[in-house]
């Protein structure tokens, strides 16, 4: 499957029981800041895990492009010879980021403290998405920007040759505008101090403290102060990537919808950052259950077993969980589609500039598959029709968004009629193993339309 190639149609038919074991792949999030972070090390980082998907590998690129050795080693085994903070070569060709908000926002921070310049692009949907909220913390380093109208790629960054350190409250819940800045503070002299109001992941804040930088969380009356000390060495590291709790989301739920399954997803980082679905589930009565907890690099971990669960019930999601889940609201929308009453999702304004407007995308879809849903500026609802009762049968639009295609895809598993989407190639950005993980359990998917 390719981000970049010929539209995908694929069909999603009922099926049986899904079973067995599902290995998803490793943590998008923890995967770019291990490749960042490590072209910013002096020396070689060593990574295990990694998760091969299209935007990962469009930023092992870009980062080779700033000169630093990237290298497959096969098996998701790769090391990264970094340059050092400040090292950064300037790129002799434009970045590509693909699909990426995550890829291009953390190497514009990365880049932005250094006197080089680059031009950043992606596909459709990147060219799409607000770059103002990164490249505006940016200018306060010294780093100069042109893009587009409205601040959208492709866009060239001068980046400060004597940047300031900088004082930053992050105006919107996103890791990716607080990582920029903390990156960028990487080759600041002094202290960059970076305050959020909601806390959302805190890879970049973990991974940072273990390459050897000196970092700080404080929680205050201003909400989270993190601190971070500039120009540090930082040391390489050798980082075992756990598995992206985003992409078990789709195997867990399909399991808690259709009928008889009994699936195992075993080693999900549960940062409590991240894990925001999980809790929600449960709380809708899914029978979800963590086995073997432990603790894996820094990260809580654990295998989570998800066994059909027909009695589940529509709830209001707390809005303060939004930042913890906000990759997930729409597998959610399609689990409280068979959920009895309404789950009402409030607090998420974010949706609606992800890889697609995710409440449109998935309110369009799922209201042509019979579904009931209701939507405001920052919130939505379905009402969910019970186990049983989704019609299915509709194609539905991905707007190159992988998680909306792999969220109807799900639906078809359960509905009393098979589900298309128009392209699943996006799948391949986040989640590549995405259709034979699902085959091997079970699902039905086709690569047709219906
Ligand atoms: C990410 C942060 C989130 C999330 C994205 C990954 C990250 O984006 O949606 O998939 O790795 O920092 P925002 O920062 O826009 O909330």
């Amino acid at each position: 499957m390719s981000s970049h190639g010929d539209p995908i149609p694929m069909t999603s038919r009922p099926c049986g029981p899904l079973t067995g074991h599902a290995e998803v792949p490793g943590d998008k999030s923890i995967s770019h800041r291990s490749l960042i972070l490590g072209a910013m090390a002096v020396g070689e980082t060593r990574i295990t895990g990694l998760l091969e998907g299209q935007d990962v590998l469009d930023t092992a690129r870009a980062m080779r492009a700033f000169g630093a050795e990237v290298t497959d080693h096969g098996g998701g085994s790769w090391s990264v010879h970094g340059v050092g903070v400040g090292g950064f070569a300037e790129p002799e060709t434009v970045i590509d980021c693909g699909n990426s908000g995550t890829g291009v926002r953390l190497i514009m921070g990365a880049m932005a403290t250094s006197p080089i310049t680059a031009t950043f692009t992606g596909d459709a949907s990147l060219n799409g998405r607000p770059m103002a909220r990164v490249t505006d913390p940016l200018a306060l380093f010294g780093c100069q920007t042109v893009g587009r109208e409205g601040g959208r790629l492709p866009m060239t960054l001068v980046g400060a040759a004597d940047p300031l350190p900088v004082r930053y409250v992050v105006p919107v819940p996103s890791a990716q505008v607080k990582s920029a800045v903390l990156l960028a503070g990487l080759n600041a002299p002094g202290e960059t101090v970076v305050i959020e109001q909601e806390a959302t992941r805190d890879h970049t804040e973990r991974m940072l403290a273990g390459f050897g930088a000196q970092i700080s969380t404080e929680l205050t009356d201003e909400g989270r102060v993190i601190t971070l000390k500039g120009q540090p060495e930082l040391s390489p590291q050798v980082i075992d990537v756990p598995r992206d709790p985003s992409s078990a989301a789709f195997p867990v739920c399909a399991a808690l919808i259709v009928p008889g399954s009994d699936v195992l997803v075993p080693g999900i980082g549960l940062n409590p950052t991240r894990a925001g679905l999980f809790t929600t589930l449960r709380e809708m009565g899914a029978d979800l259950t963590y086995e073997n907890p432990r603790e894996e690099g820094g990260e809580p971990v654990a295998d989570l077993r998800a066994r059909f669960s027909p009695d589940m019930k529509g709830i209001e999601v707390p809005p303060a969980r939004a930042a913890s889940m906000i990759d997930e609201y729409p597998v959610l929308s399609v689990v409280a589609s068979f959920a009895a009453g309404v789950t009402h999702m409030g607090g998420v304004k974010e949706l609606r500039v992800k890889e697609s407007d995710r409440i449109d995308a998935m309110a369009v879809g799922l209201r042509a598959n019979g579904i009931t849903v209701d939507e405001g500026p920052d919130w939505w609802a379905v009402t969910g029709l019970g186990h049983g009762n989704v019609a299915g049968g509709a194609t539905c639009a991905s707007h190159l968004d992988h998680r909306i295609a792999m969220s109807f895809l799900i639906l078809g598993m359960a509905a009393n009629a098979p589900v298309s989407v128009d392209d699943g190639g996006p799948i391949a950005t986040s989640f590549p193993i995405f259709e034979g993980l699902m085959g091997a359990l079970g699902a039905d998917l086709v690569r047709a339309s219906a």
